[in-house]
Order: C-alpha cells, then sequence, then structure tokens
C-alpha cells in the first residue's frame, strides 16, 4: 500500500507480518529495472582489454573468434544447473546495487540445446530480482556455421514456437550489425518472433546504422537498443510506434567509443529513454547507479531524466510498466532506501554504492549495504 502515515498500523489490510523501517531523512525511489542484460555466461574476457587499447576494434576481435565467439565456447560446456549459479552471482551483485528486476538475453548457447539451456537457466534462478527472458539466439553466428548464416538463422528461428509454448522467453532479439545479422535477416527473424506470440527487441545503430531501428520500430518491437548512430529517420520511427530506446552508456565506454547517442534529440521529441547496464563479458557492468552517472556525465541527461530512464521507462522497455518502476498503489512494492535525502547523490558522486535497502515484492532482501 502506498499513503500516509497516519493510521497504517490500524489499517484492517496491513500485512500480519509487516515491519516498520524507519527511512527519517533517507531518499525512498523506485527498485532499479535493468531492461538489457546478457547476465547468463561464462568466463570473463579481461584480456580482450590489451587487445582494444592496442587498437582492435569490436569487430576485428569477433571476426578473429574472439569476443561473444570466445564466451561461446566457455558457455556451451555448462549444464543448466551451473548456468543457473553463474546468473545467480550476477544478479546478487546487480541486487546490492539496486536493481530489482532485470531483462536477461540467452546468445552465448549458439545451438539449439544450449540457447534453450539458457533461457532454462533465466527461468530456474532462485532469485529475488525478478527476470524477464530474452531469446537472442541470433547474436553472432557461430564458428560451425562460418559463411553460412542463412541456415544458422534459419536454426534459430525454428525454435521460436518451442520457446514460446515451453514459456521460455518473453522476447526475442537480434544483433543486426555490420558483419552480424543483415536487416532483411532482422525482419525475417523478427516477424517469426512476433508470429510465435513473443515480444520483440532489436540491437540496432550500434555501430553502423543499416536501418535496423527503423525495421524495429515498423515490426512494433518493444524496444530499439544502442542506438549509438541512429539518425532523424530513426528516432521518427521510434517516436511513431512507442518503441522504446535503450541506451547502453558503459557499453561506449568499453568499446572507447567517443560519440554518444542523440540524446537531446531524443528528449525533445519526448522520447522515453530507457537506460541499461547491457552486463555481458565485454562490458563488465552490474551497477545502474555507475551507468546512471555515465548517462549524466557524459550523456547529459539530467538526474531527473536517468532516474524515469532506470525506472519507469525501463519498466516500459520489457513490457512492465504497469507494475513496475513506480511506488503506486497496485504496483509491486520493489523498492530501495538510499543512504542520503536525494536521489542527486546517487549520480553525482560516482563510484560507491548509494542504496542501503533493497526491498523487492515488500520483503527486505537487503539492508545497512555498505559501500
Ligand atoms: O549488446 N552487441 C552485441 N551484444 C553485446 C555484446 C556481447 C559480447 O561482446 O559478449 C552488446 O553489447
Ligand atoms: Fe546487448
Amino acid at each position: 500500500m502506498v499513503g500516509p502515515e497516519k493510521g497504517v498500523w490500524e489499517r484492517a489490510d496491513l500485512a500480519p507480518d509487516a515491519v516498520c523501517i524507519d527511512c527519517g531523512g533517507k531518499a525512498v525511489v523506485p527498485g532499479f529495472v535493468d531492461p538489457h542484460t546478457h547476465a547468463v555466461f561464462a568466463g570473463t574476457r579481461e584480456g580482450e582489454l590489451a587487445m582494444k587499447l592496442r587498437g582492435a576494434t569490436y569487430l576485428d576481435i569477433l571476426s578473429s573468434g574472439g569476443g561473444i565467439l570466445r564466451t561461446v565456447r566457455e558457455t556451451r560446456p555448462l549444464d543448466v544447473l551451473s548456468l543457473t549459479r553463474e546468473l545467480e552471482r550476477h544478479l546478487d551483485i546487480m541486487m546490492a546495487y539496486g536493481t530489482t528486476c532485470a531483462e536477461v538475453k540467452s546468445g552465448y548457447g549458439l545451438t539449439t540445446e544450449s540457447e534453450l539451456d539458457l533461457l532454462k537457466a533465466v527461468r530456474a534462478s532462485n532469485h529475488p530480482v525478478e527476470r524477464v527472458a530474452t531469446f537472442m539466439g541470433p547474436h553472432a553466428v557461430p564458428p560451425e556455421y562460418s559463411g553460412r548464416s542463412e541456415d544458422f538463422l534459419e536454426l534459430m528461428t525454428s525454435l521460436l514456437p518451442t520457446i514460446k509454448e515451453q514459456g521460455l522467453a518473453d522476447f526475442a532479439d537480434i544483433f543486426c550489425e555490420k558483419g552480424v545479422f543483415t536487416p532483411e535477416q532482422s525482419r525475417r527473424f523478427l516477424t517469426a518472433a512476433k508470429d510465435a506470440g513473443l515480444g520483440t527487441k532489436i540491437h540496432s545503430d550500434e555501430i553502423e546504422n543499416l536501418g535496423g531501428t527503423v525495421l524495429g520500430a515498423g515490426l512494433g518491437a518493444k524496444s530499439a537498443d544502442h542506438l549509438l548512430v541512429s539518425g532523424e529517420k530513426d528516432l521518427l520511427a521510434l517516436e511513431a510506434s512507442g518503441t522504446v530506446p535503450v541506451l547502453l552508456p558503459a557499453t561506449l565506454l568499453t568499446l572507447f567509443e567517443e560519440k554518444i547517442p542523440p540524446v537531446k534529440r531524443m528528449l525533445e521529441l519526448g522520447l522515453p529513454i530507457a537506460l541499461a547496464t547491457d552486463l555481458n563479458p565485454n562490458c563488465m557492468c552490474h551497477s545502474m547507479q555507475f551507468v546512471m552517472a555515465l548517462a549524466c556525465y557524459r550523456l547529459r541527461m539530467t538526474p531527473h531524466q536517468v532516474l524515469a530512464a532506470s525506472t519507469v521507462n525501463a519498466a516500459k522497455a520489457i513490457g512492465l510498466d504497469h507494475r513496475k518502476g513506480r511506488l503506486a498503489p497496485g504496483f509491486d512494492a520493489d523498492l530501495l532506501v538510499l543512504k542520503e535525502g536525494s536521489f542527486d547523490h546517487v549520480v553525482y558522486q560516482m563510484g560507491t554504492n548509494h542504496v542501503d535497502t533493497v526491498i523487492i515484492g515488500g520483503r527486505c532482501q537487503l539492508s545497512g549495504v555498505r559501500h
């Protein structure tokens, strides 16, 4: 329930085990929603940092069998239980930094069995952070399908009805990028996903603008993510379709990318910008607070815009805006007590944890969090 303190202990609808948490002097905000993560994977890729510092680009590393493909090699041998444990480890850190709901994509299996196992792990993980699962089989073309991306895409497309029937995913996503999947392939895959009854998302305009954003918007995708090199027609397409632009400022850092997405224009158009960590082995960022600071200092978003982008808009990007992202009657009681009296501190003081208490579904999960 949400309402005045007076008379609250006398209310007939008060839960019998209700406890009083004194938040005197501390700000209370909705739990952070992280609407774009690849949080189910094995291994790490810290070695690529040196390659990037020597000038290798993301696509250079990928085309030489590293990047996503390296993580695929490390992820494939794991069974559902081990994948579940890996995911839970990440969810623990995310929750300590205030994330109470997260989207998690598959995409490091790239075989029928392994992709289904990744999705099963998202569903099976026993964790207070609520998960939305996204099937991202078309994340990269695995080496055994080298030069045969059509055949691989066909295989991934053929899994969509089973994934829907078994309730393994809520959304389907594809990496529409030069050297990965073309807009035409993306159109076919996302159309099949829609036909199977799944929601859709697209990774678009991250490195090259191939038209993926216009395509996603035209298909009624729930979100289009990255959008670094989006132009006016892409933004107008998002405005017309209500597709949520999801920005990933930590990814820009990890790519040593100095450009920024067209945030100013997005805000002028009133687009509901959402922020996300993009947690993956290339962008090892669990903290929405870190992303929020980057959004302010690099993308020039105000603390107010940043808070909306990490709660109500982020919930919209995963289709949960009817019950997540707001402190309001009828919404899930996912909330954070901060250490300070105003949210502005979260973006202002970088690199420390401003969350004191995490409450998910009305239950206190963590309290007195230290830095
Ligand atoms: O969103 N761009 C594609 N996928 C991820 C990166 C995955 C990886 O490098 O392992 C992203 O940034
Ligand atoms: Fe991503």
